[in-house]
């Protein structure tokens, strides 16, 4: 029993991770150096806080010790951040000069000579270098993970003066007491770079929302659907990008198209978004019945007379003679049921397809309904899609409504009758409906630090392709890292 339990949980996370991811980010290496500029700061800033201990030690006939170990001078060459294998990068720091001073005394004795001095003295430790490779994973809840790993020093010439004390004495420890002062500044630097990457870069990279709320009912799952893997060209980083309804969390039974083949490299980062991304959203819609909808005299607003069937000039009723006559004083409901899940389509353009069953009905005196026909419907919606503050939004920019009257019970139907249902009840109960949603927002996964900077949308084949630069903003203080999903919750 457990062992089938074990091997079809084996088969179902499998099946979930072969799946397409609905985003795609790539970052270039312009991207990649922005991040480096960060760290060499930081790198900068650590520097100024190492501290080198009090260093004691003695040699045949002499004790000595060097203390008020002080970084007087500090100057990091070049840092740069670039790829070292599939997944993993290096960071190489070179050309670091480092000066420092401090104080020295010593206790000579052998036989009768017996010396105690004291002094200052300074080094200069110059072009140091240190190689760490950055191997970049993801954690079993779907977030991005980074491990420090071999961190490579090496040095250049190592210059020292000591003022004060006797050469021939001094000559016995110096060497020595500087080496370990040198080993432990390679400690100190080995341990900034790899606090930097599984510290500040990790806590940074923690804070991508990997769920984030849309509208009231849906959440946004953009796990890592693997580690993120390096190519000559990007880091890319696969997110899952489905949306789940917040209270039940199961997918949408579909796999998301492959993305569209991304040659760019002038921006730092690309981000594709799939329609699966979308498409996903409005199969969660679609499932609970947040489609359908009734569109009665009570929530149609100032055109609620349209639907009377008795007036002296524009309403339902005029068009429909025969309703006018027989349900003289009463209204006319139109009751929407989709009949398909409504379906994103990206290509030249973005649009959004929707079918309708729609029954109208006659609301009687009694409160009765009296059916009358149907109406089969197809919408389609034209959205331009807008980016603003890491939100993708749409404004609609046309509806077309497609008709058909079927299974008429009074007879045959005037086609002005069917364009004024069309034209002037359903559209405008409709579009502002669609506007309302497409100015919500739909939220893309960046991170707090980062900025889209001058970013550009283009339409591709199945997704939305954003190719910005970005800015790093510094923040402090309480992160807003947003809750993640353990591969349980799925
Ligand atoms: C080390 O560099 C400083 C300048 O930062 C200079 O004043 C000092 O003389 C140099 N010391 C040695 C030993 O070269
Ligand atoms: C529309 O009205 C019918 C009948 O009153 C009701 O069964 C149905 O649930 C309503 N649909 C919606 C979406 O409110
Ligand atoms: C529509 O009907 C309602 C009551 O059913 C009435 O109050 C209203 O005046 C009617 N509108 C027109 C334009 O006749
Ligand atoms: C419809 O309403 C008008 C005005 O309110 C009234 O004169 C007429 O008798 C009503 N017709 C029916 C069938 O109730
Ligand atoms: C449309 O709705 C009617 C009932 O209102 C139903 O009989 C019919 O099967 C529906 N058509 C589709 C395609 O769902
Ligand atoms: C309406 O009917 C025509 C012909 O029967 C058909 O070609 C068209 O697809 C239908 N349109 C809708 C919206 O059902």
């Amino acid at each position: 029993m457990w062992r089938l339990v074990i091997f079809s949980l084996f088969i179902f996370s499998k099946g979930l991770s072969a799946r397409n991811p609905g985003i795609r980010l790539q970052i270039t290496q312009k991207g990649i150096d922005i991040v480096n500029t960060v760290a060499a700061d930081l790198v900068s800033n650590n520097v100024k806080t190492m501290k080198i201990t009090t260093q004691t030690g003695s040699d045949i006939n002499v004790n000595y010790e060097l203390t008020n170990v002080k970084i007087t001078r500090f100057q990091l060459g070049k840092s740069s951040i670039s790829r070292y294998s599939g997944n993993s990068l290096r960071w190489t720091a070179e050309g670091m000069n480092l000066d420092i001073d401090g104080l020295f005394q010593y206790k000579y004795s052998r036989f009768f000579e017996k010396y105690l001095d004291k002094g200052s003295f300074t080094v200069n430790f110059s072009t140091m270098s240190f190689k760490i490779i950055i191997q970049l994973g993801t954690d079993s809840s779907g977030r991005p993970n980074l491990k420090a790993s071999q961190c490579v020093p090496s040095s250049g010439p190592i210059k020292y003066v000591f003022h004060g004390g006797k050469d021939w004495i001094i000559k016995l420890f110096a060497e020595k007491a500087i080496r370990a002062i040198h080993l432990q500044i390679e400690k100190n630097f080995c341990g900034i770079f790899k606090g930097l990457v599984e510290k500040n870069a990790q806590s940074i990279i923690s804070n991508v929302k990997v769920q984030i709320p849309v509208g009231n009912s849906m959440i946004v799952d953009y796990r890592l659907i693997s580690s993120p893997s390096v190519s000559t060209n990007y880091l890319e980083v696969y997110l899952k990008g489905s949306v789940l309804w917040r209270y039940s969390q199961s997918e949408a039974p579909y796999s998301a198209p492959s993305f569209p083949y991304n040659y760019h490299t002038t921006k730092m980062a690309y981000v594709a978004v799939s329609d699966y991304v979308f498409n996903t959203m409005l199969y969660q819609a679609y499932r609970h019945n947040m489609v359908g909808m009734n569109i009665t005299s009570t929530n149609i607003g100032f055109r609620r007379s349209m639907l009377n069937t008795t007036c002296s000039e524009n309403c339902i009723g005029r068009l429909i003679p025969q309703i006018a006559k027989s349900f003289p004083n009463c209204s006319v409901e139109l009751h929407m049921q989709s009949t398909q899940q409504p379906v994103t389509n990206i290509g030249s353009s973005v649009s959004v397809t929707a079918e309708w069953n729609i029954s109208v009905y006659v609301r009687e005196l009694d409160n009765s309904l009296h059916y009358l026909f149907r109406v089969s419907a197809v919408g389609v919606s034209k959205v331009t899609p807008r980016l603003n503050n890491g939100m993708i939004y749409g404004q609609l920019s046309k509806t077309e409504v497609q008709t058909n009257i079927t299974d008429s019970v009074i007879g045959a139907i005037d086609e002005k009758a069917l364009q004024f249902l069309e034209d002037d009840i359903m559209t405008p109960y409709l579009a502002p409906m669609v506007s309302a949603l497409c100015k919500r927002g739909f939220p893309l996964p960046i991170m707090d630090n980062f900025q889209f900077v001058q970013p550009e949308l283009k339409l591709k084949k199945n997704a939305i392709l954003i190719e910005t630069n970005l800015k790093y903003i510094p923040r402090s203080g309480k992160s807003t890292v947003l809750r993640f999903l353990s591969k349980e919750d799925i």
